[in-house]
């Protein structure tokens, strides 16, 4: 199969076959590379060749889309949602605009465990509808990549129930789908005076069960006070590592908890959330190959402070930014959303937040050779957007999709 598009107005971040770009960071996340008045071909799923109209020599195609007056650009790589939920959780949303805090919600057994007694009462087919419904919107804002984490079971069988859904999205969609195994989230109410016994379940029980079944691709903790501390994290991350699960944590969300250096140490991934950054968590950084992850989404729907994207890439580092897409402190998975409230919040441009979507991204669930770049042999999934002005617009035009169309 080969689908030719021609006459894109701008086509955005392109990559040429001799170079190879990872992630970009500090400076070089400036700027998103672009041709205007382009042509792409793909074929069997892949970027073939581009390059411009008044060069067009291909016309052999099964397909031809006149893309006149629009941009094409790397559909959006979202590397931390958690879109296998059961129910959503307007009531604390209500709570907290009267003045409880999401801790506070938690303490009271509401939040994370509140997910967990719907998930655990819904039978693995309804939860695979629901999900499905969800991914399947928010591919048609654009995103062409996406992780989903487990970790509203909280025990063996509600962890498995869902995997097996994760896994069942991956088989089902024409994206790339990862899966992390998030059974640290929040102690289960049985084991509230018994915090032991539940590091051992996970360790034990839980992580060979899945990895027997081979239903993880990453290792993740919600490290934070009240949740999982450094000693916990470290050896949740060790016995990931024991099954090859590298990390991908939560970090410093509420607190300087000392994660995102945890996570440094333990060579994760990524760290992710990183409400609380300074000198210490940067100096970390900048010796590693961790990606920080932004989740502006949760920090506006919680109404907590904001993460200091400039100050990360003033420093020289790179930033992802994913949707956090969750019933309880951000139920959206909308990029473009999210990317308004990178530029009009965490002060990014329009071409830092698109480049930390889209390679960063990538990057960030190991996508970078398949994802996030406009270059022959990765993957031609690729958003096609309405008749709109320039790349600029589509963070500036808030709160309405930009995508016409998302190939995948
Ligand atoms: O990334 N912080 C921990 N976990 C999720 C929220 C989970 C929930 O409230 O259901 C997050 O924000
Ligand atoms: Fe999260």
């Amino acid at each position: 199969m080969r689908t030719l598009i021609t006459n894109i107005k701008e086509l955005h971040q392109t990559e040429s076959d001799s170079s190879s770009i990872n992630r970009l960071a500090g400076a070089d996340m400036a700027t998103v590379p672009k041709i205007e008045n382009a042509w792409l071909l793909a074929e069997n799923g892949l970027i073939h060749s581009f390059g411009y109209m008044d060069q067009l020599r291909e016309s052999n195609a099964d397909e031809i889309i006149d893309a006149t007056g629009r941009l094409v650009l790397p559909a959006w790589c979202d590397s931390h949602t958690h879109i296998v939920f059961a129910a959503p959780r307007e009531g604390e949303f209500v709570d907290r605009i009267k003045g409880i805090s999401y801790e506070e919600i938690a303490r009271r057994g509401g939040g994370i465990l509140n997910s967990a007694r719907r998930l655990n009462d819904m039978d693995e087919e309804q939860l695979y509808d629901q999900s499905l419904e969800r991914l399947q919107k928010v591919m048609a804002q654009g995103t062409g990549a996406i992780e989903i984490k487990s970790g509203y079971g909280l025990c063996l069988e509600g962890e498995l129930k869902m995997l097996r859904v994760i896994r069942r999205l991956k088989e089902k969609v024409s994206i790339p789908v990862k899966a992390s195994f998030l059974a640290a989230h929040a102690y289960p109410a049985e084991y509230k005076q018994n915090k032991e016994g539940y590091i051992k379940l996970i360790i034990d029980t839980m992580l060979p069960a899945i990895a027997g079944e081979g239903l993880a691709d990453y290792m993740d903790v919600f490290c934070e006070e009240g949740f999982f501390g450094i000693p916990e994290t470290e050896r949740l991350l060790e016995a990931g590592w024991k099954y090859g699960l590298k990390p991908k944590i939560h970090a410093n969300q509420l607190h300087y908890s000392g994660g995102v250096q945890t996570g440094v140490k333990h060579q994760a991934l990524s760290v992710d959330h990183l409400e609380c950054v300074g000198e210490a968590e940067i100096a970390a950084l900048l010796g590693s190959n961790t990606m920080p992850v932004l989740l502006p989404g949760a920090a506006f729907f919680l109404g907590i402070q904001y993460q200091p994207a400039r100050k990360i890439i003033d420093a020289g580092l790179p930033v992802c930014l994913a949707t956090d897409y969750n019933p309880g402190s951000c139920p959206s998975g909308n990029v473009p959303l999210l990317l308004s409230i990178a530029c009009t919040q965490l002060k990014m441009t329009p071409d830092e937040a698109i480049n930390a979507v889209t390679i960063n991204g990538a990057a960030a669930m190991e996508l970078e050779n398949e994802m996030g770049t406009i270059k022959p042999g990765k993957r031609a999934n690729l958003i096609l957007t309405n008749k709109i002005s320039s790349l600029a617009h589509i963070p500036y035009d808030y709160g309405n999709n930009p995508v016409y169309m998302l190939l995948a």
